[in-house]
């Protein structure tokens, strides 16, 4: 109990936005508490890097197919930063000898996905990719800075506020106790909310929980309504949660959505099965609202089994052969635009906090990410936040040593699980599928946040299952205010894009989420 951990900065996550914020940061003792780097999304991503880097790409182009995807949202001077510090974290991970796929002749093939006009999707082993980027950074971090960088596994359930800074975390250890540790400088890098909607290509546990947190501690968010749905996700019967992500790449190789009867559901869009996954996503849930099944073909796909052999094992653990049979799809949560408000060097409103990754929101990608921009943006902003800490001058922690050990004590006497949390994230996840999902209306969001609101007076408050009802009725919220339609926020009441909406509110989190916590 009387123990004071502290170190200079603590990572919050393990995925590829941490790691390479770790890789960046100089000088600098490093702690990144979070599960293992392999339940990251980045360490599961089946897509592939975003890249202008064919002859006849150019950033500029990139960048212009950033801002039309993203639906008049888009900050062009994030997207700009994305794309051009994106060419250096490229010449980073060639360094790092990643088996990029290659044609005979040695060079990168460039895959094509929904809404790039040009050829630059660079995988590693087919879909593959996030797993093996991921691991290259990983292993390159602990080479370079064994003494320096620390991996706590531990699950963290608040920030430590304490005089309007955030100066630590409480987490709970793998002992299963709460702790405190503490640093000057505090990095979310948690990841996504997919995990708060019952279909999800997401790890389960990206429930959202880094918005609440930098809620809670007053940090400002913004888009939070805009949650990309993925069109391909395998159906597996009766089991909801964690489907396996059949990739836009495979669609880009000949892939074709049909229904039951063999029809091509997106015949009659100008871009076909590439056309946006927000248009495609609709196309497909509006079928299955009516009891069609919908099916990717990926027969036509020149060797599938080789390209992509993620989705070949998957297809293969239902006894479904790819060769023969249409695989079954449903659109699935995949990608949360919003987040947490930063600055492109990753600064949040709240000094002491850093945000990177899909937890955070920078603007880059507006109203629908474009593909493939996410492992990107992961490797750029958390440089730029590695580098932006370590420019920073060295202080220490600002909490009291005498408050830190009442927040311990606090924590220990009331940290409950008033609730089975895997019963809850199933409760939120029906609301949130329901009401908040790929079509929205006023009726729907009034009644998710009611619901939500019924969740949230259920759980404790020193219930770490707390933060996901948070984050969910954050969301329930965000969407019911945006009365419009635009990229990846579709409302079956207001289905129209308002050009005067075309502004981007940063949200208070006071407005979002009653009881900041703090010491
Ligand atoms: C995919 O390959 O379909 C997913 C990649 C992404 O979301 O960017």
């Amino acid at each position: 109990m009387n123990t004071i951990w502290h170190t200079d900065v603590i990572i919050i996550g393990s995925g590829l936005a941490a790691l390479t914020a770790a890789r960046h940061l100089e000088e600098r003792s490093v702690t990144l508490v979070s599960p293992p780097t392999r339940d990251a999304a980045s360490y599961l991503a089946k897509g592939g890097i975003a890249a202008a880097i064919g002859e006849d790409d150019s950033p500029g182009s990139h960048v212009d197919d950033t801002v039309e995807a993203g639906a008049g949202l888009v900050d062009r001077g994030a997207a700009e930063v994305l794309i051009n510090d994106g060419m250096e974290r490229m010449i980073d991970l060639f360094e790092l000898s990643i088996p990029f796929d290659r044609d005979r002749a040695g060079k990168l093939n460039l895959g094509r996905e929904a809404l790039h006009k040009r050829d630059r999707i660079v995988h590693a082993a087919g879909d593959e990719t996030g797993r093996y980027v991921t691991t290259a950074v990983r292993e390159d971090l602990e080479r370079r800075r064994s003494d320096s960088v620390t991996f706590l596994p531990g699950r963290v359930v608040d920030l430590v506020v304490y005089s309007g800074r955030v100066c630590g975390v409480v987490f709970i250890a793998s002992h299963g106790e709460p702790d405190v540790l503490l640093a000057p400088a505090v990095v979310l890098a948690t990841g996504g909310a997919g995990g708060l909607f019952s279909f999800t290509t997401n790890p389960c546990r990206a429930l959202g929980e880094g918005i609440a947190m930098a809620a809670r501690a007053g940090a400002r968010l913004m888009d939070l309504e805009f949650m990309q749905f993925h069109p391909t996700a395998l159906r597996v019967p009766d089991k909801p949660g964690r489907l396996p992500l059949l990739s836009e790449a495979i669609r880009g190789q000949g892939g074709r959505l049909i229904d039951e009867d063999g029809r091509a559901i997106m015949a009659g869009h100008p871009f076909g099965d590439l056309a946006g996954r927000d248009e495609i996503s609709r196309a497909l849930w509006r079928r299955i609202r009516e009891k069609v099944s919908v099916f990717l073909d990926v027969r036509e796909v020149d060797d599938f089994k080789a390209q992509f052999p993620s989705a070949q094992r998957a297809a293969k653990e239902l006894s479904l052969d790819a060769s023969k049979d249409p695989l079954p799809v449903v659109p699935a949560a995949h990608y949360h635009m919003g987040g947490v408000a930063t600055d492109i060097d990753g600064r949040t409103s709240v000094p002491g906090l850093w945000a990177a990754g899909e937890v955070a929101c920078t603007g880059a990608h507006g109203a629908n990410r474009l593909a493939s921009n996410s492992l990107l943006e992961a490797m750029v902003f958390g440089a730029r936040l590695g580098r932006d800490i370590t420019g920073v001058r060295r202080a220490p922690h600002a909490l009291p040593l005498e408050k830190c050990r009442q927040l311990k004590e606090l924590w220990t006497a009331g940290m409950n699980f008033s609730v089975h949390e895997q019963t809850l994230i199933e409760k939120v996840g029906q609301v949130m599928w329901q009401h908040v999902g790929i079509e929205r209306c006023e009726k729907g969001l009034l009644t998710a946040e009611i619901q939500l609101s019924e969740l949230h007076r259920q759980v404790g408050r020193y219930d770490p299952a707390r933060l996901s009802v948070e984050s969910a009725r954050s969301i329930a919220r965000a969407a019911r205010r945006r009365k419009e339609s635009r990229g990846a926020h579709f409302r079956s009441d207001y289905p129209e894009l308002d050009p005067d909406q075309g502004r981007r509110p940063k949200i208070a989190s006071e407005d979002q989420i009653p009881g900041k916590s703090g010491a």
